[in-house]
Formats: structure tokens, sequence, C-alpha cells
């Protein structure tokens, strides 16, 4: 069993604390996603998962034992990074042999693995190439049958597809989701793309400042995002935050206003709301639609982008704050021209007034 437990993780480089304790459970065989900032502690994470960085604090357990001191390469871990570090005098299959090789298996052996991994990853006609004659794409997955063959019972990801184009970043999205099916492995894979993070990842885990922000599964994150911080990072365009002010509310929902917003009674389901005070409405671009008259908010457009699938519109609401609304088709709108919006009041989120993210 490899499940992948950290307890209380904490790094620090000299008097800078990077990762400031952090807890996260990986159960084996699942396809966990780390994402976040720049600077954010991802690949910090990955590597003290690794063993290419000392822990400073806390607990590393792989399959129940903890690897705190145990070396790199005893861990049945392989990790697969952003430059995907192929040797260029060296064929595919040498290149795929290569931690065979240094491990001193047999020529046997290394042929029955290498086509294997070479059977999984589709390159069986590219073994006999050297990588200056392939592609990008064809590389990353020479990278990836390297860790393969080493049958690791972890797969660690660092950003593997962000030097790829996007035609090629889908195509091995789709691989790797199926490599994941067919090895069973655990994997845990950072990534800055979204759409990576939600269509890969059993569990999302949302990270800000070496701090955990909410882990869930990618519908969880995108429904029910427990801080502000998670609900402007999860979902594009981003969500629309406007400041509101509580009327009065019941058990599951509150009355909010304010001199932008039309009074509406938003459901109610975390922490912190009050009788009264102040709030922070959230709405997503996606839920709100243009009315003829009315709607809960009106103001003047500003820009319109036209994707053919869809439509982004950026608003400016009376005082100025600037709010985008996304429509599913291909609709045209003039700069300056008055719009109405509504949406569900069953899909706003509303906040308490509390820190944007967690930091302790
Ligand atoms: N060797 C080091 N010495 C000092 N600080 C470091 C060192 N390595 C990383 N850091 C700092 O640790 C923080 C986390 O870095 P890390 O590389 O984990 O971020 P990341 O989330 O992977 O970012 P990115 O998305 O840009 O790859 C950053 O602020 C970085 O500057
Ligand atoms: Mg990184």
């Amino acid at each position: 069993m490899a499940d992948v437990m950290l307890k209380g993780i904490k790094k620090s480089y000299g008097p800078v604390d990077v990762i400031k304790g952090v807890d996260i459970e990986i159960k084996d065989g699942e396809f966990v996603v780390f994402v976040g900032p720049s600077g954010c502690g991802k690949s910090t994470l990955l590597r003290m998962i690794a063993g290419l960085e000392d822990i400073s604090g806390g607990s590393l357990e792989i399959g129940g034992t903890v690897v705190n001191d145990i070396p790199a390469s005893q861990r049945g871990i392989a990790m697969v990074f952003q430059s995907y570090a192929i040797f260029p005098h060296m064929t595919v299959r040498e290149n795929v042999a290569f931690g065979l090789t240094i491990a001193g298996a047999s020529k046997a052996e290394k042929e029955e693995k290498v086509a294997e991994a070479a059977r999984i990853l589709q390159m069986e006609h590219l073994l006999d190439r050297r990588p200056s004659q392939l592609s990008g794409g064809q590389r990353q997955r020479v990278a990836i049958g390297r860790a393969i063959v080493r049958k690791p019972e972890v797969f660690l990801f660092d950003e593997p597809l962000s030097n790829l184009d996007a035609a090629l970043r889908l195509d091995m999205r789709i691989e790797i989701g199926k490599l994941h099916k067919s090895l069973g492995a655990t994997m845990v894979y950072v990534t800055h793309d979204q759409v990576e993070a939600m269509t890969l990842a059993d569990k999302i885990v949302v990270l800000k400042d070496g701090y955990v922000q909410q882990v869930g599964a990618p519908m969880d994150l995108y429904h029910r995002p427990e801080n502000l911080f998670v609900a402007g990072f999860i979902g594009a365009p981003s969500m629309n935050f406007l400041p509101v002010d509580i009327v009065s509310r019941d058990a599951d929902s509150a009355h909010v206003q304010s001199s932008l917003v039309t009074q509406f009674a938003a459901p109610v389901w975390r922490e912190g709301i009050g009788a009264s005070g102040a709030a922070t409405l959230g709405i997503r671009p996606q839920d709100l639609h243009p009315v003829d008259s009315g709607g809960i908010l009106t103001g003047n457009v500003t820009l319109a982008e036209r994707l053919g699938i869809e439509t982004v519109v950026d608003v400016a609401l009376s005082d100025g704050t600037r709010i985008l609304c996304s429509m599913a088709e291909d609709r045209v709108f003039e700069p300056g021209q008055e719009i109405h919006l509504d949406f569900d009041p069953a899909r706003a989120h509303l906040f308490a007034q509390d820190p944007q993210a967690k930091a302790a």
C-alpha cells in the first residue's frame, strides 16, 4: 500500500518559513493535484515527498512507514519534472532504461520493462530515435517512460506539461489520466492549469503561502469553496466579489443588499455569517445573465470578448466596480451600453468578512 501521509510538515530555508504546517492524506491509488499561486510551496512539498529536500518539521509517511530520513532512492517514488531531463546522446530505448542500467538490471529485464513502458505510452515505434528526432509531447512520454520502468508505488509530477502547446497538453493530459487508471499507482501532480487539475484529480489541494486552504474533490471546491481565496482561485474567469450588508437572516439564508446590489436572499452554509453587518457576496461570471430590465445589478459594458463558444463581458457598476459576466453563446455588446444582470439567488456565495485565507 502506498498511502502518503503528511503530518504537520514544515520547511524552512534558514529564517524563511516556506511550508508552515501541512496535513494532507493521500490514499493508495489516489490522484491528488496541488494547485496554488507561484511561490506557495507546491514544488517544495513535492520535493520533500520525493526525498530531494530535507523536512524541517512534522512527519512524512509512505505506506505506513515514516520516511523523513529515508533516502530518495529507497522511497519507491519516481518524479517527472517540467523540464524533461532526457539525455540527447542516448536513444529513446537507452533513456527509458537509464534507471535500470544504473541499478545494474540484466539485459533481458531491461528489454522487458522498456517494451512494457513503450506499449503503455504507445511509443514502440520511437525506441531507436534520439530525443532531437522527437516532438515535445514524445519527449515528455520518454520522461514518463523512464519513471514507469522503475515500477514506483508513487508518481510525482511537477508541471509535466507546461512546456507543451495546447493541443499536446490535451493529448498528454488524456494519456496521464489513462496511465493512472491502468497502473493504479498513487499520483501527486502539481499544475498551474485549472483544466488539468479539475479533470485529472480525485482530490485537489489548494495551497497559499505555505498553508493548505482547502482539500476536496474538484466539484466540492467549485461549488463549496470554504473561503474567498479558494473561491477566487478555482474557476475561470474568477468569481466576482462585492461587499454587501446583511439585512436579516434565518436558519439557512440571509437577506443582503448594497448600493449596487438589489436586496435578495442568499443561501448561508459557511461559518461566521451573523444577523447583521458586512459580508462579501461572490457570484461566478457564468451565473450572471443579461436581462432586458431590472435584475440584481446594473452597469455599463466596458469590453466584450467574443470567443465563439462564450462571450465574456466586463461591466462597470455605478461606483466603478468591475465585474465579469460570461455567457455560453456568441453575443454582441457595444462598449458603453447599459446592461442589467440577474442570477439565480441559490447560486450566490456569501462569505463572512474574515481574513481572505487561512493563515494558521
Ligand atoms: N533553496 C531555497 N532557498 C530559499 N528559498 C527557497 C528555496 N527554494 C524555494 N524557495 C522559496 O520557497 C517558496 C516556495 O517555492 P516553490 O518552488 O515550492 O513554489 P511553487 O509553489 O512550486 O511555485 P511555482 O508555481 O512558481 O513553481 C518560494 O517563495 C521560493 O522562493
Ligand atoms: Mg514549482
